[in-house]
């Protein structure tokens, strides 16, 4: 009997792949990034890498999935046979998978921070919220990451969620649930995007946002290696939500509006938090942003709290980021899970309870890298900037694990797939497609060269976590 595979429902894959983009990178990375890069100069560097860059190759993409109806492994072993390095392609599959579980294992870890402050944000808006609580903010977050159980404890109820939704199948899991917490979240952030224009900071975070000033190499390369993570690229994701394409899809309208919704949702996030942020008097605002990383528990709790309506807003807000991690881990999940099904034949139970063991182990070694274990917390084997398992990890994924993979994606589409079988796939669904030759030509050159550039610029010691 022919096993035909699971597919989406028509709307099912876009929402499912935006969900997988819109994540811990939108809402908590990129305003952080882009407020320490400068602004408007930041965004306007990232909109063109998404345009150039993140676009293309996930066309690419998702086309390998549905031509071979695999997830990354035996998609490149189905492309490869008459091609020239033949089997070792299937690395570049290997390698997207080894990605997906190491990005969960600490993935994981932060989105279970998000859970903990929806919990603390129910608890501080029943119960009030005070000058004492405003003023530990900062001792309160540093004591949490440094409790190991409470670490383990919230990376296992994330893990389980995770794995519950894989376990569930794409249609009844994956799709269903993002199909539900999509349409919130962007509900919840478009009313927080209204609040925000009644916050005096409104127009400073405006202007901040789109005014382009200098621009700066390190800014552009922060951008670049940032539209990889936010578009989940470069460890075949993608591919493996391609698989579950039906053929009367258009590859490039659904690739178009993924990326629009990402980018969308990166730049409301923005807005909200630099309103938020610029209502504080700027003599303050020194004082209270230590690192610009930890701004959304520790300084946004805060000013939740100083705006009228903040008891409903903080905990809601919360909500909204963990309902974006939610629909962000179950995409690493499945890239490993469908790993295991299409490879070995395991059942999707078996694959997403074994991945998903074998990720909430590794993620208890993040968990307690926070502060809670003192070897596993200062192994550095990269350098100090990116100390602990947490650093090491995330500086691994992100510099080398992504931009490798997309790398070699770019190259194989684009230099070794034959143009009719790329120009068939996406005009499946879609008719003509007039940017072909566009497409194509950002893939084999402007791809190749702006990530190679990357690469030669961690190899220099540049770094982006
Ligand atoms: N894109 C997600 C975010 O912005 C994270 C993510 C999910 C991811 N799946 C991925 C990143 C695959 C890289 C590869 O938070």
């Amino acid at each position: 009997m022919i096993k035909t595979r699971d597919k989406f429902s028509s709307l099912g894959f876009v929402v499912a792949a935006a969900g997988s983009a819109i994540g811990l990178g939108n809402i908590w990375k990129f305003p952080y990034i882009t407020f320490a890069n400068g602004g408007g100069s930041f965004v306007l560097i990232y909109l063109i890498a998404i345009a150039l860059i993140g676009l293309p190759i996930m066309l690419a993409e998702i086309l390998m999935g549905r031509r071979s109806q695999q997830s990354p492994v035996t998609a490149f072993l189905y492309f490869s046979k008459d091609v020239a390095g033949g089997k070792l392609w299937s690395g570049v599959g290997f390698l997207g998978v080894a990605a997906g579980l190491v990005i969960l294992s600490y993935y994981s870890v932060v989105a279970g921070w998000t859970v903990y402050y929806f919990g603390k944000c129910v608890q501080w808006s029943v119960s009030g919220f005070n000058e004492t609580i405003a003023s530990s903010l900062g001792t309160e977050f540093g004591s949490f990451l440094g409790n190991g159980p409470m670490q383990v404890l919230f990376h296992a109820i994330f893990m389980s969620l995770t794995v519950g939704i894989v376990i569930s199948g794409i249609k009844g899991g994956i799709e269903r649930v993002t199909k539900l917490l999509l349409p919130i979240l962007m509900v919840i952030l478009s009313l927080l995007c209204v609040v925000a224009m009644f916050t005096p900071g409104f127009g400073e975070a405006i202007r901040f946002l789109f005014h382009v000033g200098p621009i700066h190499t390190e800014a552009v390369l922060e951008a670049v290696g940032h539209s990889f993570f936010t578009l989940s690229l470069g460890m075949g994701a993608l591919i493996t939500y391609g698989s579950y394409l039906g053929r009367k899809q258009s590859i490039p309208r659904d690739a178009l509006m993924i990326c629009v919704l990402d980018t969308v949702i990166a730049l409301m996030a923005c807005v909200v938090m630099f309103s938020i942020i610029f209502s504080v008097p700027e003599a303050e605002r020194a004082t209270t942003f230590t690192k610009s990383a930890t701004i959304l528990f520790t300084t946004l709790p805060r000013m939740f709290y100083s705006l009228p309506g903040g008891v409903i807003i903080a905990p809601v807000f919360y909500l909204l980021v963990a309902f974006a991690a939610l629909t962000s881990t179950i995409s690493l999940l499945e890239v490993v899970a469908s790993f295991l099904i299409d490879k070995l034949g395991w059942t999707r139970k078996k694959a997403a309870l074994i991945a998903g063991g074998t990720i909430f182990s590794s993620g208890v070694l993040v968990a307690l890298s926070l502060g809670a274990n003192e070897t596993l917390s200062t192994w550095a084997p990269f350098g100090e900037r990116d100390a602990g398992v947490f650093g090491v990890l995330d500086y691994f994924a992100s510099n080398w694990m992504l931009p490798v993979g997309g790398l070699l994606t770019a190259v194989f589409v684009g230099w070794f797939l034959d143009s009719k079988l790329t120009r068939d796939e996406l005009e499946e669904g879609h008719g003509m497609f007039k940017l072909y030759g566009l497409w194509r030509f950002l893939l084999r050159y402007v791809c190749p060269v702006a990530i190679c550039w990357i690469i030669i610029a961690v190899i220099g010691g540049r770094a982006f976590n």
